[in-house]
């Protein structure tokens, strides 16, 4: 989604406006621009496609230390140039860069703009275009921002630039996220600190409705009524090495294969003492007092959360609801009387997610977010994180973070059973430790992978995944990542559930992944994939040792059956990478996609 990032100091601000904005890449964009003030003006520059597009046209020669950066990925208006932030008022005087979606653009536009001139279809030019209004009726800069702001429905992160004022950047943010870094000599903003990590790991977050004003030395944060706000900075844990690909082809490739590495970092962050895996009491206590739990997420962390509700409600025995989170609201079942509300997120940004977290709080519910951005919204708005320790994740397929998730899903559900007095028979350090071995083993097993890709994907135009109880959670989330990243219609089904309507898809040489890794159900997915096979379907059973046959196209290590997700979602991870690879995909940046969806 839309990224901004903005500098004010003493360096060349193209440069790190530019690299800044090769950090964000990873959220998904369609434009990008760059404005940056000289002696004399504010320059803009933008275009549509990748950074490197960009690059090509920003004067190089324009010596500057001031300027603001964006991203867009298109809400209002095709990806073009006109639309691509940021973007100026009438007389060039405002230039400003805006994340987020104003619902209420065009009631302001007749109401205020009807006779502006507007260049270009988004919501955002409203904004501008009403600063430079209220500045031409008499107000400061300032206060023209503030009654703007006051008038907008919506979301946004903004950057503005004056050109009457060289010395501040102007910023503000509702509902979507910015924070502010601080340096010697300079400050910045970005909406995440990956942006700008190389250049200051101190950051402050933004509330809601908060105004920034920074210049240089200074930076002042208030409340729209102009009230001071003082908040002490962070230091984000972020080694600037993450964020690079080293020697790997694409993030996706690297993240796949750094799994084992986060089963390791999560058994370490979360070991106690006793060498447990243990969460804080408090989180323990708030599960213990709900009667029932109701998982919240989108995507490959909705896939997650029902793997977590197996563990929630096989280990500790409390009733658990998954839902998506942009339908929760619309389609609300009725709350037991005690609900905890526990929010699953890569980023801890998800507008859709985020949106229900602000309702249930507004009820009065207590909320419990998992999520792999320390201090994101997602975060600061619950009562209750746990962290997922898997260091940042670019590419837009998630993978470290998917098996993160379901480990973290499990060191829960096992901490809650354990002070609920159940036996677990379950030593999650050894179990988690068996997980890492047996995840290297198979990132080890690359070309076997990248031979299924060949054999059943490379001209196919659709694909099922099949499995049964925990393997029908873990097929749809191999489902999402083939299709979001090779564009090849994918879908998930419970093994018994095809013969009531999709089997009639089944066209000779259809290809149907099928997981076999419980022995409770073996013998009927295995007699899942017969029905398919016999209606002409190419059939690739993974399955896992012990519970392996001749027909089968590959066999995963064993490990405890509750935990077969966090190893058999591997190989297909790998034959959706391989996938894409050889339909010339773009692997980390799949088309229409963003990896951080901050609109709902
Ligand atoms: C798929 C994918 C998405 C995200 C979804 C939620 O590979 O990455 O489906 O899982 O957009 O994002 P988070 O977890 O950041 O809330």
């Amino acid at each position: 989604m839309c990224g901004i990032v903005g500098y004010i100091g003493y360096k060349d601000a193209k440069e790190i406006l530019l690299s800044g904005l090769e950090k964000l890449e990873y959220r998904g964009y369609d434009s990008a621009g760059i404005a940056v003030r000289d002696a004399q003006d504010v320059k803009v520059f933008k275009e549509k496609g990748r950074i490197a597009d960009l690059r090509k046209i920003v004067d190089e020669k324009i010596s500057t230390v001031t300027g603001i950066g964006h991203t867009r990925w298109a809400t209002h208006g095709v990806p073009s140039r006109e639309n691509a932030h940021p973007h100026q008022s009438q007389s060039g005087r405002f230039t400003l860069v805006h994340n987020g979606v104003i619902e209420n653009y065009e009631q302001l536009t007749k109401d205020y703009l009807f006779d502006v001139p507007l260049k270009s279809d988004t919501d955002t030019e409203v904004i501008v275009q009403l600063i430079e209004l209220f500045a031409s009726e008499g107000l400061e800069t300032e206060a023209a921002f503030r009654k703007t702001l006051q008038l907008l429905k919506g979301s946004y992160a903004i950057g503005l630039l004056d050109r009457e004022d060289p010395d501040t950047i102007f910023a503000a943010k509702n509902k979507s996220p910015l924070l502010v870094g601080l340096g010697e000599g300079f400050n910045v903003i970005a909406s995440d600190a990956m942006a700008m990590i190389q250049v200051t790991d101190q950051f402050v977050e933004l509330m809601d409705k908060e105004v920034v004003l920074l210049t240089n030395e200074k930076v002042i944060i208030e409340n729209l009524n102009g009230e001071e706000i003082k908040r002490a900075p962070y230091t984000a844990e972020l080694d600037a090495s993450d964020i690079e690909k080293g020697t790997y082809p694409h993030y996706m490739l690297k993240e796949i294969d750094e799994q084992p590495l986060v089963m390791r970092k999560i058994i370490q962050a979360y070991q106690n003492e006793q060498e447990q895996l243990a969460v804080d009491s408090e989180i323990v206590e708030a599960l213990k007092a709900a009667d029932r739990l109701y998982i919240i997420a989108c995507g490959t962390s909705y896939h997650a959360g029902l793997v977590g509700k197996q563990y929630l409600e096989s280990l500790a025995k409390i009733p658990t609801e998954v839902h998506v989170a942009s339908e929760f609201v619309y389609n609300m079942p009725l709350l037991s009387k005690n609900p905890l509300f526990i929010f699953i997120s890569q980023s801890g940004e998800t507008a859709d997610s985020r949106a229900v977290l602000v309702k249930v709080k507004e009820m009065g519910y207590q909320a419990l977010t998992i999520t792999n951005v320390q201090g994101s919204t997602l975060s600061r708005e619950a009562d209750y994180t746990l962290l997922l320790h898997a260091g940042p994740e670019i590419a837009v397929a998630s993978t470290k973070a998917y098996t993160a998730q379901v480990s973290v899903l499990a060191i829960l559900a096992h901490a809650a059973a354990e002070a609920l007095g159940m036996k677990t028979n379950l030593n999650l350090v050894h179990e988690l430790g068996i997980i890492a071995n047996a995840m290297e083993m198979l990132c080890d097993a690359k070309d076997e992978f990248e031979q299924i890709a060949r054999d059943y994907l490379t001209t196919t135009r659709n694909c099922f995944f099949i499995g049964r109880a925990i393997d029908y959670y873990v097929g749809l989330e191999g489902a999402l990542k083939l299709k979001e990243i090779s564009y090849i219609q994918a879908e998930g089904f419970a093994g018994g559930e095809l013969k009531h309507g999709t089997i009639a898809l089944i066209e000779d040489g259809t290809p149907v992944m099928a997981l076999a890794t419980q022995e409770k159900v073996n013998l009927s997915i295995r007699g899942n994939v017969k029905e398919v096979a016999a209606r002409g379907a190419n059939p690739c059973i993974i399955s896992m040792k012990g519970l392996e046959s001749e027909d089968d196209r590959f066999v995963i290590p064993a490990v405890h059956e509750l935990l077969t997700p966090l190893v058999s979602v591997v190989p297909l991870q790998l034959i959706a990478y391989y996938a894409a690879l050889h339909r010339d995909c773009d692997v980390d940046k799949p088309r229409n996609l963003a990896k951080s969806v901050t609109v709902e």
